[in-house]
């Protein structure tokens, strides 16, 4: 019944419910789950797993792509059966367990997790559970909206559930590229020479022998939780715009640019659309999340080709790309997240990297995953295989939060997850400070006259004066570099 999804006639007698194939995940098992960005997550397995955590001592290491869909973060954090969960999440119950230490989370730059496996500093993965469109002839997972992490975990793990979802485009097929990096000391170069360059084979190659459950699902991928563009992410990307069409005038870019990667969230979806009111031309992108903005740029006319290792998008964008993906096909191709975030790759490609932060420093550090210093929000995700390794690493947020009570310019931020080294520029909606080549003493009053809210210049500028009379390369007050955020958790105020 199943013959054209599950192709290779010998697994079709492993087709079992969630519930049975749930029964090979075992109590402390390190199980490697499909799912990147909310698209392409294993769905039923882990839903058979919550459900077994109820009558049973059921605690697991779920190793991901990214953040799932479906609410399966939360599901599993509400069940207990996270024990430890890596390398990314976004979902706000599983963000409360991680906070009260309950589930031990490991934030990890995302091309970093299956070589750690591979290397066996991390592990053994027990079991793999990965979405897909089909099985091939020969046995090959085709993997659907993500390929993620899932094409290591099928192919180190000791068993594989494949969940064959009805509900994903057949023409899904041939999108994917698997490439897997030979193991060293004899470890040859990534060919990978422009985000187009095809290395792999459209499907994850695993022993068949080693399928053990096959699960037939038909739920849909979550939607996106993007904002639309506003005024000032719209602002935002009006002086990214502007500072990229004077790279072209200074003759250091052409109108296409350089490869482009923007990372999660509303602002940075929302630069990459105020693209499409630009001259520039013949862009390409390679990312990790390819979300509207890809296929909005697409249908503008304005992007070639986009290379991503997932696509996540609002549930108006899914209902019109996905019934015509063919149209699309031929411009796309979905890699493993080793691939798409891979230092070396980003380095050679000459990456321009457009990433969120939740506060920068008037000397450029950048904080994208803690608030306050303490509590996680999501986690670094692949921004900092970017931000590192790219030819620009630009980073982006509004000047201040919640109703301006928080000023996302401070005098030291509370967590580096980016450190000044790796930032080139920074933008808010009230401006943008070019970092290159400038040393701390310059960088300061920059950031704080282009990228600050009004509202709290004179107090940033009043604590860098004070700072710069005590002297050092860095100026700062050390005593008072934190009571911007100790203020906050007293007064629920920065100002
Ligand atoms: N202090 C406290 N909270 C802050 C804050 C700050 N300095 N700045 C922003 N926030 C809050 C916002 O108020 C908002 O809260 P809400 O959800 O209660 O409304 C939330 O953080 C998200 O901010 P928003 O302005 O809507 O931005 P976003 O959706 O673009 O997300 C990040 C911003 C930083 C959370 C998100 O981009 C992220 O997780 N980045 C790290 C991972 C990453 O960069 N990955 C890229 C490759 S995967």
């Amino acid at each position: 019944m199943y013959d054209d999804r599950v192709r290779n006639p010998a697994l079709l007698d492993r087709i079992v419910s969630a519930e049975e194939a749930a029964l090979h995940i075992k109590d402390g098992m390190m199980v490697g789950m499909s799912g990147f960005t909310r698209a392409g997550e294993a769905k039923a397995v882990p839903m058979a797993l919550a459900a077994r955590a109820k009558t049973e001592p059921l605690q697991i290491t779920l190793v991901t792509g990214a953040s799932l869909g479906n609410d399966l973060d939360k599901t599993l954090a509400e069940a207990h059966v996270l024990s430890r969960r890596m390398p990314f999440q976004a979902d706000p119950a599983l963000r409360k367990a991680i906070n009260a230490g309950e589930v031990m989370f490991v934030d990890q730059h995302l091309s970093e997790t299956v070589e750690m496996l591979r290397t066996r500093q991390l592990g053994p993965v027990d079991v793999a559970v990965v979405e897909a469109v089909a099985i091939t002839e020969q046995g090959g997972i085709v993997p659907t909206t993500s390929v993620g992490n899932s094409a290591s975990f099928a192919i180190l793990a000791d068993k594989v559930i494949v969940e064959i979802n009805l509900s994903q485009s057949a023409q899904l097929e041939g999108l994917h590229d698997i490439f897997i990096p030979t193991h060293r000391p004899v470890r040859m170069p990534i060919p990978v020479v422009s985000p187009e360059s095809r290395v792999g084979v459209p499907f994850i190659p695993v022993d068949p022998d080693k399928i053990a459950a096959i699960v037939i699902t038909e739920k849909l991928d979550s939607s996106s939780t993007i904002l639309p563009p506003d005024d000032g992410t719209r602002a935002i990307a009006g002086h990214l715009s502007e500072f990229l069409q004077n790279e072209v005038k200074r003759g250091r870019l052409s109108n296409s640019l350089q490869p482009l990667q923007a990372g999660i969230g509303t602002i940075a979806n929302a630069v990459l659309h105020g693209l499409i009111d630009t001259p520039f031309h013949d862009l390409k992108m390679y990312s990790e999340v390819l979300q509207d903005s890809t296929f909005d740029l697409f249908d503008a006319g304005k992007l070639d080709f986009a290379s991503g290792s997932s696509i996540t998008l609002s549930e108006e964008k899914y209902k019109e790309v996905f019934p015509q993906l063919n149209k699309y096909k031929s411009r796309l191709i979905l890699r493993p997240q080793e691939i798409s975030n891979h230092p070396e790759v980003v380095r050679r490609l000459g990456i321009i990297g457009i990433n969120t932060a939740l506060e920068f420093d008037i000397y450029g550090n950048v904080n994208s995953t803690h608030v306050g210093g303490t509590k996680m929000m999501n986690g670094i995700g692949g921004s900092g295989d970017f931000a590192r390794n790219g030819y620009l690493s630009i980073f982006v947020t509004k000047a201040t939060a919640k109703d301006g009570l928080i000023s996302s310019v401070v005098p030291m931020v509370s967590h580096v997850d980016h450190n000044e080294h790796d930032v080139d520029i920074l933008a808010t909606e009230f401006g943008l400070a070019d970092l290159r080549g400038l040393a701390p003493r310059e960088r300061a009053p920059l950031i704080i006259q282009n990228c600050a809210d009004p509202l709290y210049r004179d107090q940033l500028m009043d604590y860098y004066k004070r700072a710069v009379a005590r002297g050092g390369h860095t100026p700062h007050v050390m005593e008072e570099a934190l009571s911007w955020h100790v203020r906050l958790a007293e007064t629920g105020s920065m100002k």
